[in-house]
């Protein structure tokens, strides 16, 4: 069974319908303020103008961003996403546009495009993340930012002979996350499998597709970027051989 099921949800909304974005703004987790405030620096801190969020979801990080008095953006796939952006303090100010990130275009010029919490990974295609690249690009003007937070792929805990590598199991058994790895297209799916106390269960099963910081660096290049800065984290801690995740910063040539 996959999300949308027996929900009621527009598949136009993809893989964020209204089932998913109904708790998508639950307290704690990624939109806890220890989460959410070092991210909201670092942007507010690159800005320099108007800025650009792929993939904007709920506003979880363009509204408090807004709220600081930063001009900002959005491109969202969901309806159910971006309809919860208005309502939380600085969303009234972020403009929304319902589209693609790797076609849509919007008018103007943007001093910093980011794209963060590993959605990249959404773009289940190289020739889609390079478009990813190519309207980021687009949007910024010469010298301008573009900043993606993704994970770094997990297949150092891959052995031999097996493509899975869990990642949550509650000990109760109510809840089980894993992800399988085809390493040949760079491919993976996160399986998340659900029991409830009465021994019903739910099923999601997302595609996604990872991509090393260096094959990111080369699709910069190809969009006329090169990388500026590589963070282990919104601390701007050094990234090494055993980061998990990066902040990568790209420059877009200040002649182009
Ligand atoms: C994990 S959420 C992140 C939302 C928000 N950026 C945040 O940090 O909370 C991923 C979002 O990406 C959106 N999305 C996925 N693929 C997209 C695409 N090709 N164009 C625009 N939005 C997309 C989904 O609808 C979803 O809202």
């Amino acid at each position: 069974m996959t999300g949308s099921a027996n929900t009621g949800d527009d598949p136009a909304d993809g893989w964020f319908p209204e089932s998913v974005a109904a708790g998508y703004d639950d307290p704690g987790g990624a939109n806890a303020p220890e989460i959410v405030t070092p991210a909201v620096d670092v942007l507010e801190d690159l800005a320099d103008g108007p800025v650009l969020e792929f993939a904007v979801g709920t506003g979880r990080i363009a509204a408090p961003l807004a709220a600081r008095g930063v001009p900002v953006s959005g491109i969202e796939l969901s309806r159910a996403m971006a309809a919860r952006i208005a309502g939380k303090p600085g969303g009234d100010a972020v403009e929304v546009v319902l589209g693609d990130m790797t076609t849509t275009r919007l008018a103007g010029q943007f001093s910093l495009v980011y794209l963060v919490f590993n959605t990249i990974s959404n773009v289940t295609t190289q020739e889609g993340q390079v478009d990813v690249f190519r309207n980021a690009a687009a949007h910024l003007r010469p010298g301008g930012l573009f900043l993606v937070e993704l994970g770094v792929p997990d297949l150092r805990r891959l052995p031999p002979g097996q493509d899975t590598v869990p990642f949550a199991v509650e000990p109760g058994g109510g809840y089980v996350g894993f992800d399988q790895y085809d390493v040949v297209t760079q491919r993976f799916t996160s399986n998340h499998v659900t029991v409830s106390p009465d021994g019903t269960g739910r099923f999601r099963r997302i595609p996604f597709r990872y991509a090393w910081p260096a094959e990111l660096d080369l699709m910069a290049r190809i969009a006329g970027m090169s990388l500026k800065y590589r963070w282990a984290d919104w601390n701007r801690s050094e990234f090494t051989a055993d980061s998990t995740k990066h902040v990568s910063v790209w420059e877009k040539d200040p002649n182009r």
